[in-house]
């Protein structure tokens, strides 16, 4: 419903809008309430980025209030400024709405005001007329102007009241009024040569506005014919573009006159502003010629009169019409009229990241658009009203694969030749916490030698996270747990920031041999992800247990005394000597040394022997204990003499047991050299075969804690010792040394092979060579 003139709505058809206001507003009056006619809640209208988007990039003239959702005159409009002679002016926009994407089209229909005046072009308008014209001969008068359209344009022309002329006014086919100078007097060029009058032009606008223009009338004596337009109306087209000095067309007039009454001169008459400063009519030839760039954009038509003037005056009037063609020279526009940027790493594919428009300022085919991205991104631009796109991802993102894109969108139209052009966006992923720390080993060890210091670094964890920033960094946490009842945060401690492990005391091999713990690594995101990894704690032995002797019982305690029956064939078993070794290895591989006999064995005391049996181990240093043996010699036990009588000694050849111990001792030790490189030797081309069996010492014998001891009590391999045989007998020289595996022992000795029962005994035998000498064998039997 046509509200004419008045602001408001006009019409309302599916989303589309129509308002109507007149020209000259002042900026931030309300037009109208877009949310209330659409139906929309203005709340909303910030929230879903409400904006009025215009075709082209002319001014803007219109806007609306966010908080009210009002359409409101942004600048003031010049109706004329605007669309000139056009007489429906209309400003079209489109509502934009995100989250959805909602379009509506709103045109604002500009309605003219009366605020121009008619005008003449020229202040005066010169008339050369003959005395002889007769009555009712008629003169053109060139046309008032007025900006204004319709009833606000020129209405009607107004003469001076004078003797000689009347005013007829005519309509132009265009509806525009001109008038024509009517003889109403024949002209007496004896009694007056010249006149003047004033012509007054009026539009119909309330109030109304007028313009005059002076008609200066020259009289003269001579007689002519006026000139005549080949064609009344002349229409031409033009392409845009056309360089300047084209010809657009060329008027003619015919004077029948001869001599300069029949010379005829053209000019441009009614003319807009605009027309006037690219069109240059040739006085004497009529050629219209382009002098200003012509844009099939600004202007697609113009109109115009020419004047075409004899040598005396006489003129008469055609129009020009000048249609102008489109050519493609406009580039299509991308505009980005929203975009997310940056987008998380876990939006789903199918999400809305921004809003592309395009546009291009020519017309019809040249005015088609394509629009497409390059291939291999993840992104697709889907169509969606007219010349928008949504651009919309197409599959999963992930930051730490590709955490920035360049999005060219390129827009081609189908002109001929086509024009294109391009844009690029940077699209930015952010990051989502979506990758846990992960540990560069499955699993880690840590070897560690006991009495260690405490507070010495052991090993090193280390988790990767590919997260940005605080989703990355890495923390590091022992996991809470236990070892035999204790805490693990009283044995090992880890730098949260660097995940090397300290022992935070020092440990015990004999205590514990191994132990696991669990350290989590753990992200700053929120929520945090972690990861967990076992450390294996490997506690190595270091030699810091001496042998302890298990049999014979220590000395202090009891006096034990072996009898040794006198008749003893040589090999025959007097005594073991047991000892075990709480540590491990070479550290628990034991060595059984005579290192003294206390008195060389006599006649009349032979039947008593005291001797030191020295245990040793192989550490590095080694550690030994020792521990007496004390043989009596006799068949009866009533011979014996009080057992403290040993202890009387006879130490003149103490000197020389030393000089026997030394050498012994040397010699062992180059011997021990052999025996070890024969062990390897050995080792490498048999198996071992004597640490198969099960010892058949009663574990009643061992510590507490001194060994791994499973359900039947046997001792495992490990813990098995080598000895080495040797003789200490103060006269004796070295007798013999073998290896444990050694089978060439003779068969009348009194060996007991079995190796379950000797296996990890120490077995010392006496040899008795006739009645000064006591000769001690020891050998070791697995
Ligand atoms: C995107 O373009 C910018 C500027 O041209 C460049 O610095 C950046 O490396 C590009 N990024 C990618 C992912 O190609
Ligand atoms: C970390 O991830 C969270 C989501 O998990 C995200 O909100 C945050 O912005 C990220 N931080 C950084 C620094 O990227
Ligand atoms: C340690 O990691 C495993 C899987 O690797 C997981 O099942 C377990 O829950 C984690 N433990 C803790 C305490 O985080």
């Amino acid at each position: 419903i046509e509200k004419g003139g008045d602001i408001g709505l006009l019409w309302s058809v599916h989303g589309d809008m129509s308002y109507s206001i007149p020209e000259e507003m002042k900026s931030g009056s309300v037009i109208g309430n877009i949310a209330n006619d659409l139906g929309l809640d203005a709340r909303r209208f910030s929230s879903r980025k409400a904006r009025l988007d215009m075709d082209g990039s002319r001014q803007r003239y219109c806007d609306i209030n966010l908080n009210t959702g009002d359409l409101i005159v942004a600048e003031t409009i010049d109706r004329e400024e605007l669309c000139g002679p056009k007489v429906s002016c209309s400003l079209k926009y489109e509502l934009v709405l995100e989250k959805p994407l909602e379009l509506h089209r709103i045109n604002v229909q500009v309605q003219d005001i009366n605020d121009n005046s008619p005008t003449f072009s020229n202040t005066q308008i010169n008339l050369e007329i003959r005395e002889s014209a007769v009555r009712g001969t008629r003169f053109l008068l060139s046309e008032a102007h007025d900006a204004d359209i319709g009833h606000n344009a020129v209405q009607k022309y107004s003469l001076e009241k004078n003797d000689y002329f009347v005013l007829g006014v005519h309509t132009n086919p265009d509806g525009g009024k001109y008038g024509e100078l009517v003889v109403e007097k024949e002209l007496d060029r004896e009694q007056q040569q010249e006149v003047t009058l004033l012509l007054t032009a009026v539009d119909g606008g309330t109030p109304q506005r007028s313009g005059t223009v002076v008609i200066h009338v020259t009289v003269l004596d001579a007689n002519d014919n006026i000139p005549v337009f080949t064609q009344n109306v002349y229409k031409v087209n033009l392409p845009e573009n056309s360089p300047l000095g084209t010809v657009v067309s060329t008027v003619t007039a015919i004077d029948a006159d001869e001599g300069p009454n029949g010379d005829v001169t053209y000019e441009l008459g009614r003319i807009s502003n605009r027309a006037g400063k690219l069109f240059l009519i040739n006085k004497t030839t009529g050629e219209i010629k382009v002098i200003g760039p012509i844009d099939f954009e600004e202007e697609t038509y113009y109109e115009m009169s020419v004047q075409a003037k004899d040598g005396l005056g006489s003129a008469s009037n055609c129009k020009v019409i000048i249609e102008i063609t489109d050519v493609n020279d406009n580039a299509p526009i991308i505009l980005i009229k929203s975009l997310s940027n940056p987008i998380p790493e876990d939006v789903l594919p199918g999400t809305e990241v921004g809003i592309i428009n395009v546009q291009d300022k020519d017309s019809e085919g040249n005015k088609q658009v394509r629009c497409a991205i390059q291939q291999h991104v993840p992104f697709k631009l889907n169509p969606s009203f007219k010349n928008y796109y949504s651009l919309v991802t197409t599959s999963e993102l992930d930051r730490e694969i590709i955490s920035d894109y360049n999005i060219t969108i390129t827009a081609t139209d189908e002109g001929t030749p086509p024009l294109s052009s391009s844009k690029t966006i940077h699209l930015s992923v952010s990051d989502v916490n979506d990758n846990p720390p992960a540990f560069e080993e499955q699993s880690y060890s840590a070897y560690v030698t006991e009495n260690n210091k405490p507070g010495s670094s052991m090993c090193s964890v280390t988790a990767r996270d590919p997260d940005w920033r605080q989703n990355g960094t890495v923390v590091y946490s022992l996991l809470p747990g236990d070892v035999n009842g204790v805490p693990v945060s009283s044995f090992l401690s880890i730098n949260g920031d660097t995940g090397v492990i300290h022992a935070v005391k020092a440990f015990d091999y004999e205590q514990f041999r191994s132990f696991k713990v669990h350290v989590v690594a753990r992200d700053n995101g929120s929520p945090p992800l972690s990861s967990n990894v076992t450390v294996s704690v490997f506690i190595t032995d270091e030699n810091d247990n001496s042998p302890q002797i298990l049999y014979p019982a220590p000395a202090g305690n009891s006096l034990m005394t072996e009898m040794v029956p006198k008749a003893a064939l040589a090999g025959s078993l007097v005594s073991k000597v047991i000892a075990v070794d709480a540590d491990s290895g070479q550290n628990a591989w034991l060595s059984y040394h005579i290192i003294r006999a206390q008195r060389d064995i006599s006649e009349s005391d032979s039947m008593k022997q005291n001797l030191v049996i020295s245990v040793k181990d192989n550490g590095q240093p080694s550690l030994s204990t020792t521990c007496d043996v004390y043989l009596l010699i006799s068949d009866n036990l009533a011979e014996v003499p009080e057992l403290k009588d040993m202890a009387y000694e006879d130490s003149s050849k103490l000197t020389s047991y030393l000089i026997i111990a030394l050498v012994s001792v040397s010699t062992f030790f180059l011997t021990f050299i052999i025996l070890i490189l024969a062990v390897r030797f050995c080792r490498s081309r048999k198996p071992r075969m004597m640490f198969d069996g099960a010892v058949a010492i009663p574990s009643a014998y061992f510590p507490p804690n001194y060994a791994e001891v499973d359900g039947a009590g046997t001792l495992r391999s490990s813990y098995n010792y080598d000895a080495y045989l040797t003789t200490g007998s103060r006269t004796s020289d070295f007798k013999f040394v073998r290896s444990y595996n050694d089978n060439t022992l003779p068969a009348d000795q009194t060996l007991r092979k079995s190796q379950s029962e000797f296996l990890g005994e120490s077995i010392i035998t006496l040899n008795v060579v006739g009645n000064t000498e006591v000769r001690l064998e020891s050998y070791f039997e697995y």
